[in-house]
């Protein structure tokens, strides 16, 4: 018989709490050492055996390709990897392992992205066959029930926000803020008002609306923010004329602060015959509680990916939701989805449209996540997220703020919307360490964080956005760990330095990404400089 009072068993919940809050993980990622999957391939492997065109069908369609132009043919068969069914499967767990994706941890470090929960009962909707076995061409008769939710969801929006009409053709929110500046530009050009060349934008709304907005033709003015967080009406005052187009602006901020005075900033705009967009990538912390129709703004756009909790791929796919008033909507990138009392069609019809800006309708099975996710919480509960969201940013940044080195710039004391942009000035001041190398430090504790767009206004920056997906106990998870490093870098700044220690990878030396000749892109460049560095 054991003697367990000489070698008793361990209470694996020991090491998990501290005082009723959770410990820092011991944490190490899984290192697999897996190949690139080209190196996987072996000649004649099949994952899925694509069945034989039936007869009859190669009877109605006779030679597909003879309409293909000879210059879209293909002289061999793409190079694909030739791998089975579980060696695929394999291979993508293993790589996903080796990632620190949204599922996989407390996620609220990505601040201006809220990286919320994307409900799985949505991709189970959006990849039933009923929706991805549709074809963008296919008759509208056959296709009612996509835009059925497409339009029903534009009127969902249109409650939210007080515009009178949405596009779902913008594939992002950049994509989104290009089109709003594009109606920006055409509409003053209907007008016969070609003088006007220039946009007004300020430093902490995203850097796309500046972007946005030169890349639509314009000169961009950015105004810089006062003590409080945000530009003073006197600032906008003296940048606006009678060259003003518009004001690209995002608020809040990236900075979480929400500025008071937009309505009278749009009032101001107005007032010199611009126009007014709102970028509400970030409206996670205002659902509910205010539309920027009712801030007098003319248009809008929402993120999909981000707000509306449909994946955010970094990359896509992604919708930027663009909302318009009455007086713009026949600018809007047309076709638009209306409905005649009968059936859902496609209005063609937009004479003073900007025209498309992507194929088709934009990403519908994106559209229907979102409307899922909306007819799920319904109205109140759109409301709840964002108070929630609002009341976990400001629980974090209570607990935030009391680790050592750290402090949130601007408007000193005051609460915050959905998002905070911290400062590790003083620890950098103390200890000579960066903030990146902190973000680079919390990998190793199977968490990490993001710094801020460039150029870092806040210096030494960490961007946290928790929004409404995360517990009190994910939060304080996150918080003892940001604390942990933080210690380290005042009495272990080695350790900090030479982090990551518990990641696949370690460092990729500066050197090696500055030089091209370094790194490739696709397997087949990378398989060509070996051959040539071997000749
Ligand atoms: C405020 C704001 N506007 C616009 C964007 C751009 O959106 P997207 O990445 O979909 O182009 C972002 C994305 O981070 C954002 O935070």
């Amino acid at each position: 018989m054991t003697d367990l009072t000489k070698n008793p068993i361990e209470d694996i919940r020991s090491h998990r709490h501290t005082d009723g809050k959770p410990n820092v993980r011991r944490y190490h990622q899984a290192r697999w050492d897996e190949p690139i999957i080209f190196e996987l391939s072996a000649e004649g492997e099949r994952g899925v055996l694509v069945p034989e065109v039936d007869e009859e069908i190669k009877r109605t369609t006779k030679d597909v390709y003879k309409n293909l132009p000879a210059s879209m043919m293909r002289e061999s068969l793409p190079a694909l990897p030739e791998l089975s069914q579980n060696k695929v499967l394999r291979h993508y767990l293993r790589m996903s392992q080796q990632n620190l994706g949204a599922d996989f941890q407390v996620d609220i470090g990505q601040g201006t992205c809220t990286m919320k929960y994307n409900p799985k009962v949505n991709e189970h909707l959006a990849r039933s066959h009923k929706m991805s076995e549709l074809h963008p061409l296919q008759d509208q008769d056959t296709v009612q029930g996509i835009l059925e939710i497409t339009h029903k969801f534009e009127q969902i929006l249109k409650d939210i926000s007080g515009m009178s009409r949405f596009s779902f053709q913008p594939r992002g929110g950049s994509a989104a803020i290009y089109a709003n500046a594009a109606v920006i530009r055409k509409y003053h050009e209907s007008r016969g008002d070609t003088d006007r060349d220039e946009i007004i934008t300020t430093i902490f709304s995203h850097p796309s609306d500046a972007a946005c907005a030169k890349l639509a033709g314009f000169k961009v003015i950015t105004l810089y923010p006062n003590d409080d967080g945000y530009p003073d009406i006197e600032a906008l005052k003296a940048a606006v004329s009678d060259r003003t187009a518009g004001l690209l602006i995002t608020n809040p901020e990236d900075t979480g602060i929400f500025n008071p005075d937009i309505d009278e900033f749009v009032r101001i705009v107005h007032k010199a015959g611009g126009l007014c967009a709102y970028d509400q990538a970030n409206a996670n912390g205002l659902l509910g509680i205010t539309r920027a129709r009712d801030a007098g703004f003319d248009l809008c756009h929402f993120n999909l990916h981000k707000t509306f909790s449909t994946p955010h791929a970094c990359g896509g796919p992604a919708v930027g939701a663009q909302g318009a008033s009455k007086e713009l909507e026949c600018f809007l990138p047309g076709p638009l989805i209306d409905h005649d009392g009968e059936r859902y069609f496609l209005n063609e019809d937009m004479p003073h449209s900007i025209g498309k800006v992507s194929a088709f309708y934009g990403s519908a099975s994106i559209v229907m996540r979102a409307y899922a996710w909306v007819m799920n919480l319904g109205a109140e509960g759109l409301r709840e997220v964002a108070e929630i969201a609002v009341l976990n940013n400001n629980y974090l940044m209570h607990e935030v703020l009391k680790i050592k080195g750290i402090s949130a710039p601007y408007a000193e004391g005051k609460r915050r919307i959905e998002q905070v942009r911290y400062s590790w000035e003083e620890l950098y001041r103390d200890t000579g360490i960066h903030s990146e190398q902190l973000g680079i430090r919390m990998a190793d504790y199977g968490l990490h964080y993001w710094t801020s767009h460039h150029p870092f206004v806040v210096p030494e920056p960490a961007t946290l956005e928790p929004t409404e997906a995360y517990s009190v106990e994910d939060l304080d998870e996150y918080v003892r760990t940001l604390k942990a490093v933080s210690e380290e870098a005042y009495t272990n700044p080695a350790m900090v330095r030479s982090a990551p220690h518990n990641c696949p990878i370690h460092k990729i030396k500066p050197e090696v990404l500055d030089d091209p000749e370094r790194w490739s892109v696709t397997w087949r460049a990378y398989c060509r400089k070996l051959a040539n560095q071997n000749e």
